[in-house]
């Protein structure tokens, strides 16, 4: 005990070997991700606090917000357009980001990408590896053009050494590849851990926003699509970017799980080609390729972010061979799905309750916009009914009632509609009447028909 009798035992804190996820006591099973034995004490004077004693040193001066620089002046646009739509017009200065995704899918290319188009806007560019030697990158760099040959490049895992050369570099942006090959010498956890990925994160962290560089890490994703170990290395980030896509096939989706500058809702869509990724002009056009014409295909228009895309719902029903239907869904939420179904048998007289029902949205896309429930409904009763809905669209959001509801922004999703050859499209009697501009109405376009009732769509379809 000391003399002053003030001294406590220093207070400890756990965290979850899985998912990061910090507690104050000791449990058996971790509360966020519930995965069992998993929690390891870490004492809080184990972690030693950047600045020192809290209790030290001249106070922190406060300014009023009027002084702060305005957060759009800080805007970096790295110039490769769909990144910059996800991001929100670009990279912010002083910002983390973590791109994510699995082996093979194009984070490696994309990082050095954006380093490229920084230099050829005349900024200069660090990219730091762990995972790949000069030659390597550089091999890399000629496939994907001349500027890239100009980013400046170290190969250093230990990340208080790869500070100091940017300390010393400055460079406009810098790129990290990966979190999990960085280790920290102020801990003796392997790279990869969940102490190492947030010690390294913090010091990025906290050099990004000292130097007001924005920063790109790059983080490899689980099989289960997980950002590998560390949960709360999202927390950490000012924006997280998912790249998506099979490695067979050339297209990529990117798009924001988390974005403290911008919407999480728009959707980048690239093509890995011999010359690094390409913006793919007409993302649409991608999600329709090899349409199938059969039953149980419906288009939706739905909306990305601030864009309308066009998407094929399909759909599969069976007879159900077990006590409870099936109900598999991928790119749709599987309750909006449920309800759907239900809608259908009660509304319509369709009864696919009682049977095995598989959603798929082709190319990865999810359609969360309530406008896709008509397609959605579309394509169920085009299968119920072994009926092909043929080259239509379906928009308008579903209600209880089996009414089909008004949608913002018919008039572009029209428009999109019609850039695509659609032949005719189905909307909500609402908005077919009125707040549709008729310059759009001119144009040459798709038969619009005007459906009331879920009712009414099936026995256009019978
Ligand atoms: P990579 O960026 O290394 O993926 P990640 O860092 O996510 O693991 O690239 C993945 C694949 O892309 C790789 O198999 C090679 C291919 N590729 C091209 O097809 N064209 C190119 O111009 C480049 C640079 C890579
Ligand atoms: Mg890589």
């Amino acid at each position: 005990m000391s003399a002053t009798g003030k001294a406590r035992p220093v207070p400890s804190r756990f965290f979850c070997t899985s998912c990061g996820n910090e507690s104050l006591r000791w449990e058996g099973r971790c509360p966020a991700c519930g995965d069992w034995n998993t929690l390891a004490e870490a004492p809080t004077s184990a972690r030693p606090r950047r600045g020192g004693s809290t209790r030290s040193g001249p106070p922190a001066s406060a300014r009023p917000l009027r002084d702060a620089p305005p957060a759009d002046a800080a805007r970096v646009a790295t110039g490769l357009g769909e990144l910059d739509l996800v991001l929100g017009g670009g990279l912010v200065s002083g910002s983390l980001l973590l791109l994510g995704g699995p082996p093979g899918i194009g984070k490696s290319t994309l990082l050095l990408q954006v380093a490229a188009a920084i230099r050829r806007s005349g900024g200069s560019a660090l990219y730091v590896s762990g995972e790949e030697s000069a030659p390597q990158v550089r091999l890399r760099a000629e496939r994907v053009g001349s500027e890239a040959l100009d980013v400046d490049y170290l190969g250093a895992t230990e990340v208080e050494e790869l500070i100091r050369a940017a300390e010393s570099a400055q460079p406009d942006f810098l790129g990290v590849d990966s979190i999990q090959t960085l280790s920290s010498s102020r801990s003796d956890a392997a790279p990869g851990t969940v102490s190492q990925v947030r010690e390294c994160a913090a010091a990025l962290q906290e050099f990004a926003k000292s130097s007001l560089t924005p920063v790109v890490i790059v983080g490899h994703v689980t099989k289960g699509g997980a950002l590998a170990g560390p949960r709360t290395l999202e927390h950490l980030v000012d924006a997280v970017l998912h790249f998506e896509g099979s490695r067979s096939h050339e297209h990529r989706l990117l798009r924001a799980t988390k974005n403290r500058f911008g919407s999480v809702d728009e959707v980048a869509v690239f093509r890995m080609t011999g010359e690094g990724l390409l913006p793919v002009e007409n993302p649409s056009e991608v999600f329709l390729r090899g349409r199938s014409e059969a039953s149980g295909s419906a288009i939706a228009v739905s909306f990305q972010g601030t864009r309308p895309l066009l998407a094929e719902v399909q759909c599969l029903t069976a007879s159900s061979r077990h006590g409870t239907p099936r109900r598999t869904t991928t790119g749709f939420p599987a309750r909006r799905l449920a309800l759907l179904i239900a809608v259908l048998e009660r509304r319509a007289g369709l009864p696919a309750v009682e049977r095995d029902v598989f959603v798929n949205v082709v190319g990865g896309l999810r359609l969360l916009d309530p406008a896709a429930d008509l397609a959605v409904v579309a394509a169920l009763a085009s299968a119920e009914l072994d009926r092909a809905a043929g080259n239509r669209a379906f928009i308008g959001e579903v209600g209880l009632g089996g009414e089909v509801r008004a949608v913002p922004s018919l008039d572009r999703r029209l428009a999109e509609a019609a850039r695509l050859g659609i032949s005719e499209v189905f909307v909500p009697v609402s908005d077919s009447r009125s707040g549709r501009d008729d310059s759009a109405a001119a144009l040459e376009g798709p038969i619009v028909v005007p459906i009331h009732h879920v009712r009414a769509l099936v026995e256009r379809l019978r």
